[in-house]
């Protein structure tokens, strides 16, 4: 048995992104080493209701409040009090929850009380779905550990800080804007702030299983193979790994640092996709840890202009889509948005969805494992960012690690991407080439992309593709907006699109707004008519393209932007769903329904 690469790159790189960015912060301890599968794992939830208190002025640390301090007679000074505080529920962003906070951008410090007993032998840590943006988290007044970026998750270790019965946590959370960050100071998307998905207590015992990949081998799809890491192991260790409904096991013993890499032979192997998105229940066990998790196998590669599902061709009827919730205001999180939100692609005929510009809520991915949709993952490096700035790339480095480590088993993620509509540099190529060698060290199994609107000035209407970032890519995606923001939809019937690049292009992004039963001329914008004529178009030309492989239009929701504010009109929404928030459909969503079930049609893959 051979150490694994990927696993150990995936540590160093980790630890260089956050060397560079702790050389930012003042606070000590960075997360450990993310615990994969949590879901399926033996854990206390903290959500529910925690006070709070607003920090606009960044007062708290310097007033320590993270020391829980209650006014007295010895403390006479002590200005605030979490227990006589208001309460915000977790998981939830703050802006939806109390009016004052509904633009608020700054701090926000949380506080919990939790009664623990520890067991013998076990190891405990804090886990948070997300937390947007910068969180430093106390325990029992204690430093835990501090985290950057708003859509990955993270744990810290609380063993040595736990006490038996009552344990307070603090935790500060900032959502400000900064150029460095990432994303960047201007996302067209709001700015939702605070503990936005599930807070966990974990308990493991002290070698435990940390994160594994198994995986089916492109180049042989009967056998399956990957690599098992344990947490906190110094010997080898014996570990068994089974996959009851196959009748495979295999008993083996890991190195020294718990590593151990191994192959299956997997024989009346049901694949994964969309038609049947078969999950495998897989059990890990070693002498002290177990855990089961649910697995689907399919490979995933291109071919020339084309994208191979399980060796065969296929055509990817996909919607774009962000992470907000349905029938209320906020982030969406948890498995009921997600049922809602991909019932809805499902609906559409879709067979893929780009969950856009971030990684979305855990079960959001493990719901389209579920269903049968294929995922487009994205990194928040979102048009104009730092590229000059190492400690910038160093954050966008850390959450690619995260959220690979999160999702490297799911089925359902069949494209890594690092970045969209960024602008054409020496130092955007450069940074967008360290996120694409990564993504490649971290996960060789999936197609690396980015979505692109870099096109050369060539003539009006010839859309030459030759964004130099594509020579690094498996799969390009293109976002047009031909018929909104350039020209009228009549344009798309003369315009066409080549590419010197023999590879797969998906068109990430089409689409224009309108306001869900503003009626009118289809020449009229902000009607559905002008939409739905857009949709018309798009969908005549781009399917004259010869090496298009897939389509998500812009968007599946209306979903709110602070950049959208024509009254009456857009009140503060991004306007180019095919469903308003409240749930109607548009026109535009049964013309693209229409297109992608004569496409599920014609390939045989109707969709379900
Ligand atoms: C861009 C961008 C989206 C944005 C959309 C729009 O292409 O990627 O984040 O919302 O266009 O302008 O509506």
């Amino acid at each position: 048995m051979q150490s694994v690469k990927p696993v150990r790159a995936a540590k160093m790189l980790s630890c260089f992104a956050w060397i560079s960015i702790l050389a930012l912060s003042s606070f000590a301890q960075s997360p450990s080493s993310l615990i994969q599968n949590v879901i399926n794992r033996k854990t206390i939830s903290l959500n529910g209701d925690w006070h709070y208190i607003a920090d606009p002025h960044e007062e708290g640390t310097a007033r320590r409040y993270y020391l829980n301090g209650k006014l007295s007679g010895t403390r006479p000074f002590v200005e605030y009090d979490f227990n006589a505080s208001p309460t915000l529920r977790v998981p939830g962003d703050w802006n939806f929850q109390r009016p004052e906070l509904q633009l608020y951008e700054g701090t926000v410090w949380y506080q919990k009380s939790f009664d623990y007993h520890a067991s013998a032998n076990t190891r405990v840590f804090l886990y948070f779905g997300a937390a947007n943006y910068h969180a430093r988290v106390w325990l029992n007044e204690k430093p835990l550990c501090e985290h950057e970026g708003g859509f990955t998750p993270f744990n810290c270790e609380a063993t040595a800080a736990l006490q038996d019965g009552q344990n307070v946590v603090i935790v500060s959370v900032n959502d400000a804007r900064h150029a460095d960050d990432i994303p960047s100071l201007r996302p067209d998307w709001f700015n939702y702030g605070g503990l936005t998905r599930d807070v966990r207590l974990v308990e493991v015992p002290r070698q435990f299983i940390e994160q594994y990949s198994i995986q089916l081998d492109r180049e042989n799809m009967g056998r399956i193979n990957g690599w098992i890491r344990l947490g906190g192991a110094s010997t080898p260790q014996k570990l068994s790994l089974r996959i009851p409904e196959l009748k495979l096991s295999t008993e083996t013993t890991t190195d020294k640092e718990g590593l151990v890499r191994f192959t299956l032979n997997a024989s009346g192997l049901q694949l994964w996709s969309p038609e049947k998105p078969k999950l495998y229940r897989v059990e890990i066990s070693t002498e002290s840890d177990q855990i089961v998790d649910d697995i689907g196998f399919r490979t995933i590669e291109t071919h020339g202009t084309d994208i191979l599902l399980n060796g065969r061709s296929i055509f990817l009827r996909g919607i774009d889509m962000h992470e907000e919730a349905v029938n209320r205001p906020g982030r969406a999180h948890g498995d009921d948005d997600a049922r809602t939100l991909l019932g809805w692609a499902k609906e559409l005929g879709c067979n893929f969805v780009r969950l856009a510009h971030y990684p979305h809520d855990e079960s959001m991915v493990r719901m389209a494992d579920r269903l049968g949709l294929m995922v487009w993952s994205e990194v928040p490096v979102y048009q104009g960012v730092d590229f000059k700035n190492p400690q910038t790339l160093a954050k966008a480095q850390q959450q690619l690690t995260e959220v690979i480590a999160r999702d490297r088993n799911r089925a359902a993620i069949i494209l890594w991407s690092v970045s969209n509509e960024t602008p054409k540099s020496p130092e955007r190529n450069a940074f967008l080439h360290q996120l694409i060698v990564m993504a490649r060290t971290l996960d060789p199994t999936r197609l690396i992309t980015t979505a692109t609107n870099q096109t050369s000035a060539g003539e009006q209407h010839k859309k030459v593709l030759d964004d130099p970032i594509i020579a690094d890519l498996d799969v390009f995606g293109v976002n047009e907006y031909i018929g909104w923001y350039e020209g009228v939809p009549s344009d798309l019937d003369i315009t066409t699109w080549t590419t010197p690049y023999n590879k797969p292009m998906i068109v990430s992004e089409f689409g224009g707004d309108a306001k869900q039963g503003f009626h009118g001329a289809t020449s009229q914008r902000w009607t559905e008519e002008y939409q739905e004529d857009i949709y018309k178009h798009q969908i005549a030309a781009l399917r004259k393209i010869p090496f298009l492989r897939g389509t998500s239009p812009w968007i599946l929701k209306d979903f709110r932007s602070p950049h959208r504010n024509l009254p009456g009109i857009q009140d503060g929404y991004n306007r180019k769903g095919l469903i308003s928030e409240s749930g109607e459909r548009k026109k535009a969503f049964y013309v693209l329904q229409k297109f992608y079930r004569e496409l599920a049609a014609q390939t045989g893959t109707a969709a379900q």
